[in-house]
């Protein structure tokens, strides 16, 4: 494939440039299609720290001769990494150190958050669409949006598109059939173990034959529902961080990819889960969160909340659960961020 002439680069802000996520997002956004035929113009942003492991990345970048990059600057400044951004892709965030508290990482990760909002306020595309990845990733897409008051609150995103796919591959794993046949199986709430994966409308589809997973999955699917797969999905990052001793980064990079792509591109009719503003969501959640929910995406980037998800008495506790951690996080990070 070849970029299109016709368009200007997209200015694309990475941070985190210099760790494991970004080391395989570069490269998947390098090979072109995450923005459709659109070449770009990458910012990669890290930490002084962190600045020869950036720079050689940024000579790997050169290295692999890629016709969609057209430029690749690797920073230190967020202004400079900011600067007229369309797309901010915000991966960077302070790991969790021995005996750091949840609460410590939250305070760390919420003023590199707060401070980022106010750089993109000042100088990013008046579009500019964030996807916040750095964990605690909804709490901080909500100071970000919290701190950039005049970008629009629905440009402001993190990622639950991992925890949807997994809970997909899982799914298709155990009915046996390629994941690309299974739609609407979405996340609600925070990316995080209280998160709430619900397959209650998810379909196997092949051509126009459509069927629900639930007749799929058969005898005892219930069970394994809730038993196996929503418990499999919330505890896949721990999974993944014991097996490997790191977090999960190709498949985070992968989704940021299936992220931005379909809110770029449009979804092309399918739901899929985005952590987004809570404002306005017909679902009954309190306002002023950044909590996962089923949407669908326009082409040219509009979203819409999704409809057709009722929610049964069951989900509807656990969406409370998912719902009260998020205002605790709230609370401690502003009062951390005051
Ligand atoms: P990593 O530690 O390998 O890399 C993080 C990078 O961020 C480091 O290079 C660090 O120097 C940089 N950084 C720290 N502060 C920064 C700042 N103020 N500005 C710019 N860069 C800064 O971590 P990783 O494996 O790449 O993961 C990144 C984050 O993504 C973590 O918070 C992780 O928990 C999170 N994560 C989220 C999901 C998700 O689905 N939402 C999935 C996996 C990982
Ligand atoms: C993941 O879902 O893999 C990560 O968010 C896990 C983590 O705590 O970094």
């Amino acid at each position: 494939p070849t970029p299109t002439k016709a368009l200007p680069p997209l200015r694309v802000a990475i941070t985190g440039g210099a760790g494991q996520i970004a080391y395989s997002l570069v490269f998947m956004i390098a090979r072109g299609g995450v923005f459709g035929d659109r070449a770009v113009d990458l910012r990669l942003l890290d930490i002084e720290a962190a600045s020869d492991k950036l720079r050689a990345v940024g000579m790997e970048l050169q290295d692999v001769a890629s016709p969609f990059v057209l430029r690749c600057t690797c920073t230190t400044d967020p202004l400079e990494a900011f600067m007229d951004a369309d797309v901010a892709l915000l991966v960077g965030a302070r790991p969790r150190g021995p005996g750091m508290l949840r609460k410590d990482l939250l305070a760390a990760n919420a003023g590199i958050f707060k401070a980022q909002g106010a750089v993109l306020d000042e100088v990013a595309s008046r579009d500019c669409k964030v996807v916040v990845v750095g964990n605690p990733a909804n709490t901080n897409a909500l100071l970000c949006m919290r701190s950039a008051p005049s970008l629009p609150k629905r440009n402001f995103t993190a990622l639950t598109r991992l925890d949807q796919n997994r809970t997909a591959g899982m799914l298709a794993a155990k009915i046996g059939v390629p994941v690309s046949m299974i739609r609407n199986a979405v996340i609600w709430g925070n990316h995080s173990a209280t998160q709430v994966p619900m397959v209650t409308f998810a379909t196997v589809e092949e051509g126009r034959a459509v069927e629900t997973v639930a007749a799929r999955l058969g005898e005892g699917g219930e069970r394994w529902v809730s038993e196996e797969l929503v418990p499999g999905v919330q505890q896949r990052g721990k999974e993944v961080i014991a097996a490997r001793g790191a977090s999960s980064a190709a498949s985070a990079a992968s989704a940021i990819c299936d992220h931005i792509r379909d809110w770029v591109m449009g979804s092309d009719g399918r739901v899929v889960s985005m952590a987004v503003s809570s404002d306005g969501n017909p679902f009954g959640v309190r306002e002023g969160l950044i909590f996962s929910f089923p949407v669908v995406i326009e082409a040219g980037g509009a979203w819409r909340f999704a409809s057709g998800f009722t929610i049964d008495e069951a989900t509807r506790s656990a969406i409370e659960a998912t719902q009260s951690e998020l205002l605790e996080e709230r609370e401690a990070a502003l009062a951390a961020t005051a």
